[in-house]
């Protein structure tokens, strides 16, 4: 099994400290590094309600939290449906909610997950396997225009249109159907790195992006989440949210800055804490990642 390194999970348990009584809901619980860190200073009376779209992450998260001391729920929803979740649990108030937004290491592994353009896979992207719509029923299906508003849109590429008349000229001869071949495709689109412009991240980093993000309703999804926690947690609760792209972090930072706008949360991370170069060394991961909190006033 692919190992997952919990991201910045130092800064994390630096700035907060939970009673040994506390409700935690940890609403990616992935592989559990989080919960398991958080966890081990919870007594009998804690409570860590973990929620997550893929049985697998609960599955590993059950056996990685099997020993600790305190009552562990774990729960296959999405993280948009934390408000039911937690009221059907009887669960009052709620001291700590953690999202730990994107994908766990085995799961950008997981051929059949189709997220990586690093290897040829079958182009799918669904984080929870109940959904209907895969990204080839997206790349094969949309319209040209749709295609690059998407991609413009939820990937913030300048190239979108060209990276669509590309998929749609494509297509018109075979369907695309692989990581790989799509990767192809875009790389085609914007040439080679180093041909038409300078690029640091993969040229299909953002075409991924973008499909990722459209296939798992990424984004409205969080947008619940941030709405629901304001009701969720009890006077001076937190709320810690990692980030992975801009897109999600601008959500963050909207919703943390209305809501101490409103009288609702106090702001602790003005600006938002990112790894250090040595976490980075160790885990490439973390080199995107942006944690911000809150604290319910
Ligand atoms: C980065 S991993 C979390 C890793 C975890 N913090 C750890 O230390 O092991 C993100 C997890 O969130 C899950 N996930 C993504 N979107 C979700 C959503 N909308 N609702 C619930 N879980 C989600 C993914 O399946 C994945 O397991």
């Amino acid at each position: 099994m692919v190992e997952h390194i919990a991201v910045l999970a130092k800064a994390l348990t630096e700035q907060i400290s939970l009673p040994p009584d506390a409700v935690m809901v940890d609403a990616t619980i992935g592989q559990g590094g989080h919960s398991f860190l958080f966890g081990q200073t919870l007594g009998p009376e804690g409570v860590i309600f973990g929620l997550d779209v893929d049985k697998n992450s609960i599955r590993r998260a059950q056996l990685r939290l099997k020993d600790l001391a305190c009552r562990i729920i774990l729960l296959r929803s999405n993280f948009s449906q934390i408000g039911e979740q937690v009221h059907k649990q009887g669960i009052e108030e709620i001291d700590f909610i953690l999202a730990d937004l994107g994908l766990c290491s085995a799961q950008l592994a997981d051929t059949r997950m189709g997220l990586s353009f690093l290897q040829d896979m079958p182009l799918d992207m669904r984080i929870d396997r109940r959904l209907k719509t895969t990204a080839a029923d997206i790349v094969n299906e949309a319209d040209e225009k749709s295609l690059a508003d998407l991609i413009y849109r939820f990937g913030e590429d300048r190239a979108s249109r060209r990276i669509a008349r590309f998929i749609v000229r494509h297509r018109s001869g075979e369907p695309i159907t692989t990581t790989g071949q799509l990767a192809a495709i875009v790389c085609r689109a914007l040439g080679q790195p180093g041909q038409r412009r300078k690029r640091r991240i993969h040229p299909a980093t953002r075409t991924f992006q973008a499909l990722r993000i459209a296939v798992n309703n990424e984004l409205e999804n969080l947008g619940r989440l941030l709405t629901s926690a304001t009701e969720l947690l009890g006077k001076n609760g937190h709320i810690a949210v990692i980030s992975y792209h801009s897109l999600e972090d601008r959500l963050v930072k909207n919703n943390f800055k209305q809501n101490e706008k409103e009288g609702i949360y106090r702001i602790i991370t003005k600006k938002p804490i990112t790894a250090t170069r040595e976490e980075i060394s160790e885990n490439r991961r973390a080199r995107s990642a942006k944690l911000r909190i809150a604290q319910k006033r």
